[in-house]
């Protein structure tokens, strides 16, 4: 029906040139009208629109205005008055513009990664879309400032959903202020592949936690009326290959896991766009994969957003609109500019189907504010209130992941020396690369040079843990610096003191993978060189992801900070001195070894493209390298991705998933579970002399029958406790993770029989456990006694 109003409309009344320039005669209105009256769908948006607007103003922009109009009926009353031209040029975007060297940039272009020009006659205003996967990028080409906040795998080690909401409000906060009206972050692939070179950008390797983590970010987006992304759609779960691999993993498996993790968000932050990645889904690329895209994403999940296509993403024309995607991007590709166009007059897109397009978009900016609220006008950023909440965020992500001997915290009255080593501590905090990249105020701190930042460069901002520490440590007290660069000198430097710290770095970025899990530039052999040389030595980590630490039992002491962010040299010393107790939880398993991983070595990853995963700056100034295609067997592992391998094969790996040391200690009591499953409740003490939180995990072991011989993550909360004190804790347990999904009735269910349920401080720490029988009927709760 919609189909014949637009497709006669178009051709009967009016051509688009004519429609671009002249207003409505009265005559084409009132038949307009009468046509979406009698046309629409009873019960449609369009018809709830058409009743709405019965007396709509003479003014048709007036109407869809109107704030009290829901955003599916004010978008449809707008698309009404489109014209098929002004259809198209929504659902692509305007050129890389300023991201390619001397491509033209449109007016109205605000300096991000993508552009859609608006429609003034309509009140539809352009689209501005920025990077921000850790903070808004690209800021200096405009002379602006971002807020470098930590990486969000390590806001995800904060399990602290308000801290994600935080997070995304920082973002959502600096693009309003610099007039961007849509965030192109929200990175949420599934961390199966723990080399790859964006880990840094995405949360977790377990589902409930990355989608709960992502879902608040975006959330924390969408508070500023700031269109929010999650991105890449789907299985983008490592970069070398990543524009021709086809990532296979059987139906259940992607439902429980990957996509799991997507469903959660977006069912929790109704975010504008989903973006569709670079990658083919078990045979079809990503952004033309109706089974993705139509069926789960927009049809089971009940998606309302748009889905985006990754830079460059795009394949086809006909097949890619058909299987869902509803806006190309960049879009210099052209194929939804005039082949789209060809295509719908011809009638292989049906006009439904352009409108369904724009409808996805354009309702996304009534809903989310974008039109009622524009970011105007434009202001500053604030430095200090971004760097704050970033260094609050990474005071709850960093984990402490050994002290032996209770070396840490440093007390500043007994510490006289410390040789700080490596990791340009003097200078700086690293920063993850590629498109998440943020400028660094002042220029790379260990290379400062005017202008944005290099693609392909490790990027130091100017919070250096060194100038902290010395802050910190008492006054007189002897604080050297080595760079580590030569080993017997960073020895000589850490014998002559009381103690070494060495900061270690591992630089990772979008467009490749590392080919293994250790550290790269000797930094193994300084960490050993020093602990050799020096008993008190105590390493601090910023690294993209898990690493190997063959040395870990030659150091006292280790803390990972992740990539933290520019209030990071800052949270460093703050937890060494502690002045902050140490909270964070691994949201990943640290394998002591690349042999312990499902995939040892990176698939694709060949000795000849050696550490540059094949497909080096994909959409960026450098030409594509596009390898021969070739699969990514991910039924591998399938369901067991993470610690659910580790546990299926029974390997132990160097730090489990969830773990996470303080400088109290908590102790697990009196669990009980609620009928039917519905919460636990157990006691948490903490039997320390200080303040600390706890990040108390539920994992679940479901029947036999389900055959997923693996615990799995069930629900978390973060608990404060004062020293000595005790609280009863509460955790509800979502039937959902309790479920498996079914292929052939395309559901959940929850399976029946004998359940396990654990709660502990870590995946492979669980004193707290009670099998619980579940039928169809609620089955009576069985209660054992606590180890
Ligand atoms: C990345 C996306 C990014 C886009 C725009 C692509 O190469 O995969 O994450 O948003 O570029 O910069």
């Amino acid at each position: 029906m919609h189909l014949i109003l637009e497709s006669d409309r178009h051709r009967i009344l009016v051509g688009p040139h004519e429609r671009n320039t002249a207003p409505m005669s009265i005559c084409r209105k009132a038949l307009l009208a009468c046509l979406a009256i009698i046309l629409c769908h009873p019960g449609s948006a369009c018809a709830q629109a058409a009743s709405q607007s019965s007396a709509r103003p003479s003014d048709p922009r007036q109407a869809w205005m109107d704030p009290s109009l829901d955003p599916d009926a004010r978008a449809d009353l707008m698309i009404h008055e489109m014209t098929l031209d002004e259809k198209i040029q929504f659902v692509h975007g305007a050129g890389w513009g300023v991201l390619r060297n001397g491509a033209p940039v449109a007016p109205g272009h605000n300096g991000g990664a993508g552009f859609v020009p608006g429609i003034p006659r309509l009140h539809l205003p352009d689209i501005n879309l920025a990077d921000s996967a850790v903070g808004v990028r690209m800021a200096a080409l405009q002379g602006r400032y971002a807020t470098l906040l930590p990486s969000v795998i390590g806001l995800s080690a904060s399990w602290d959903p308000d801290a994600a909401f935080l997070y995304g409000s920082v973002i959502g906060r600096e693009l309003r202020a610099m007039g961007f009206n849509m965030s192109i972050g929200g990175g949420m692939d599934l961390i199966r592949e723990p080399r790859n070179g964006r880990n840094f950008e995405y949360s977790s390797e377990d589902p409930i936690l990355a989608g709960t983590m992502v879902g608040q970010l975006a959330r924390g987006v969408q508070s500023n009326h700031i269109m929010g992304d999650i991105k890449h759609y789907v299985l983008n779960d490592q970069e070398t290959g990543r524009n021709t691999l086809n990532a296979e993993l059987d139906t259940r498996a992607l439902r429980e896991t990957d996509l799991l993790a997507f469903q959660i968000a977006i069912t929790m932050a109704h975010p504008a766009g989903v973006m569709c990645s670079y990658n083919r889904v078990n045979g079809d690329y990503a952004c033309e994969n109706d089974y993705t895209l139509n069926q789960v994403l927009k049809h089971d999940w009940g998606f309302k957003g748009f889905v985006l296509s990754d830079w460059g993403g795009t394949h086809s024309t006909v097949k890619a609109a058909l299987a869902g995607l509803d806006q190309d991007q960049p879009g210099d590709d052209n194929f939804f500019s005039e082949p789209l166009k060809q295509a719908v007059l011809s009638g292989q897109v049906p006009q439904a189907r352009l409108d369904d397009m724009v409808h996805h978009i354009v309702r996304s900016m009534f809903a989310t504010g974008v039109i009622d609220q524009p970011p105007i006008p434009r202001s500053v950023v604030d430095p200090f209130r971004g760097r704050d909440d970033a260094q609050k965020i990474e005071e709850e992500s960093a984990v402490l992941l050994e002290n032996t001997g209770g070396i840490l915290p440093l007390s500043a009255a007994k510490t006289h020396s410390i040789a700080v080593i490596g990791g340009h501590a003097d200078a700086g905090v690293l920063s993850g690369g590629g498109s998440a990249q943020v400028d660094a105020p002042g220029g790379n701190a260990v290379d400062p040079k005017m202008g944005a930042s290099v693609w392909g460069k490790a990027i130091y901002f100017p919070s250096s843990p060194l100038r902290y520490i010395r802050e910190q440590a008492a006054p007189g007290a002897a604080i050297t610096y080595d760079p580590g660069t030569d080993l017997a000198a960073a020895a000589k430097a850490a014998s002559s003191a009381q103690l070494a710290i060495v900061f270690v770095t591992q630089w990772m970025t979008e467009g490749q993978d590392s080919a293994t899990l250790s550290l790269p530039d000797n930094q193994d052999a300084l960490v050993s060189a020093v602990a050799a040389a020096n008993p008190n030595t105590i390493v601090v980590l910023e690294n993209g992801g898990p690493i190997s630490m063959p040395w870990a039992p030659s150091v006292k002491a280790v803390l990972e900070s992740w990539y933290p962010g520019i209030g990071g040299g800052q949270a460093i010393a703050d937890i060494l001195f502690g002045r902050v107790n140490p909270s964070g939880k691994l949201p990943v398993t640290f394998a002591a070894s690349d042999a312990d991983l499902p995939h040892p070595q990176v698939t694709g990853l060949t000795p000849r493209t050696g550490n540059n995963g094949a497909d080096a700056g994909a959409g960026r100034n450098q030409p594509r390298q596009r390898p021969q295609p070739f699969a990514v067997d991910y039924n591998v592992e399938g369901m067991a991705v993470g610690y659910r391998w580790f546990q299926e094969k029974n390997k132990q790996p160097l730090f489990p998933f969830g773990f996470g040391l303080s400088y109290t200690h908590f102790v697990y009591s009196d669990l009980k579970i609620e009928p039917d499953a519905k919460a636990v409740t157990f006691d948490l003490r903490n039997t320390g002399a200080i303040a600390g939180d706890e990040i108390a995990e539920v994992y679940v072991t479901l029947p036999a029958s389900a055959g997923e011989p693996f615990r799995k993550l069930a629900g978390w909360k973060r608990v404060s406790l004062a020293a000595g004190a005790t609280q009863t804790v509460s955790i509800p347990l979502d039937p959902l993770y309790l479920s498996i999904y079914s292929t052939t009735g395309n559901a959940w269910t929850r399976p029946t029989g004998d359940f396990l349920f654990e709660v502990g401080g870590s995946s492979a720490d669980l004193p707290l456990h009670q099998p619980l029988r579940l039928g169809p009927e609620i089955a009576a709760t069985v209660i054992v006694p606590s180890k």
